[in-house]
């Protein structure tokens, strides 16, 4: 039994904040995040909150799909920007689109969130306890960022995106890896809990979003190509039978150089983090729903999708549309 993305959604909140305008309120410009990053503008959440934007989402990826909330039999959300510490993001989201009977928890994986939520669902519908699930990444990362660190508060934005999957017969999802490496874990971090624990003292200050920019390049550049190659080469295929490559948005320059280790064209990796940014868990489902509604996957075309980022953690897939 395989498993088979059937409708697509997203959900971008309504401010866009552009680079010019990230340079009234620091010292940074257009010319250096639009040059480094290939970032020219991002959208940040002001009402909207991850639980609404992913319900939002959900609910043009069922329609997509042509299925209903009643379907719906398992809800996952990556995350690491959930509304609470509880109730998860899911169990919002299920009581917001009236998915009476799914199942519905949050997994933290960054921006590897939503590659690790397919692969979870895969493996439960490859049992046959569950038929159909949604999958969603969402993010609301503008309040994890320190906005006073230009280096880190440029690269990020806010929205969700989702999936729907079902178990299909006749496949869909043709391999996949992934992978975690917890003791280079620091290099990208964000502490961000403050502990009420009376008998513990600690500092009250939230602490925010911190990353060493030049290793996550590395791990990136190397990590990624390899887990990419290995997941074609599991699914009996070749880079060249890959018509497009889904990746995570996190930098311009991991794009290419990804493209460049595979020995793959440029032009098969579609790129949103232009108007988006690096939306974490988002990235991935927002790419595949424009690429979706852009018309540009066909049935049959092989896609390869991949994930990457704190953890560190790493995620690919191959899937046939
Ligand atoms: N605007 C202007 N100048 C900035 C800036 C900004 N927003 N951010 C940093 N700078 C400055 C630094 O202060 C530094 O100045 P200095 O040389 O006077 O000290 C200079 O630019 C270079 O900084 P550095 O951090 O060395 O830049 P870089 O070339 O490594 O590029 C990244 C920084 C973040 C763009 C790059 O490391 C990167 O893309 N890393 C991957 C990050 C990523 O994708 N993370 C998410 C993965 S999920």
């Amino acid at each position: 039994m395989g498993t088979r993305i059937i409708g697509t959604g997203s959900c971008l909140p309504g401010t866009v904040v552009t680079n010019d305008d990230l340079a009234k309120i620091m010292d940074t410009s257009d010319e250096w995040i639009s040059t480094r990053t290939g970032i020219r503008e991002r959208h940040l959440a002001k009402e909207e909150t991850t639980a609404g934007m992913s319900a939002e989402a959900a609910g043009r990826a069922m329609e997509n799909a042509g299925v209903t909330a009643q379907d719906i039999d398992l809800i996952i959300v990556g995350t690491v920007t959930a509304d609470n510490v509880t109730p998860a993001c899911a169990c919002e989201v299920q009581a917001l689109i009236g998915a009476d009977h799914a199942v519905a928890f949050d997994i933290n994986a960054a921006c590897s969130g939503f590659m690790f939520a397919l692969h979870i669902a895969h493996a439960w519908l490859q049992t046959g306890v569950y038929r159909t699930a949604l999958i969603i990444g969402a993010e609301t990362l503008s309040k994890i960022m320190d906005w006073s660190d230009r280096s880190t508060c440029v690269l990020f934005g806010d929205g969700a995106g989702a999936a729907v999957v079902r178990a299909d017969e006749r496949g869909g999802l043709l391999a996949f890896d992934q992978g975690t490496d917890g003791v280079r874990g620091r290099v990208l971090s964000c502490p961000n809990r403050s502990n009420n624990n009376p008998l513990v003292r600690t500092s009250k200050e939230l602490q925010y979003v911190h990353m060493d920019g030049q290793e996550v390049y590395k791990f990136a550049v190397t990590q990624v190509p390899a887990s990419l190659q290995k997941t074609v080469e599991a699914a009996g295929l070749n880079v060249g039978d890959i018509d497009y490559f889904a990746l995570h948005q996190a930098n311009i320059r991991i794009l290419q150089a990804v493209a460049k280790r595979l020995k793959v064209s440029e032009e098969k990796f579609p790129v949103s983090l232009d108007h988006c940014g690096n939306i974490s868990a988002a990235s991935v489902p927002i790419l595949l729903d424009e690429m979706n509604r852009q018309g540009l996957l066909k049935p049959g075309m092989k896609v390869a999708l991949a994930g990457f980022g704190g953890g560190l953690t790493w995620a690919s897939a191959v899937l046939e549309w």
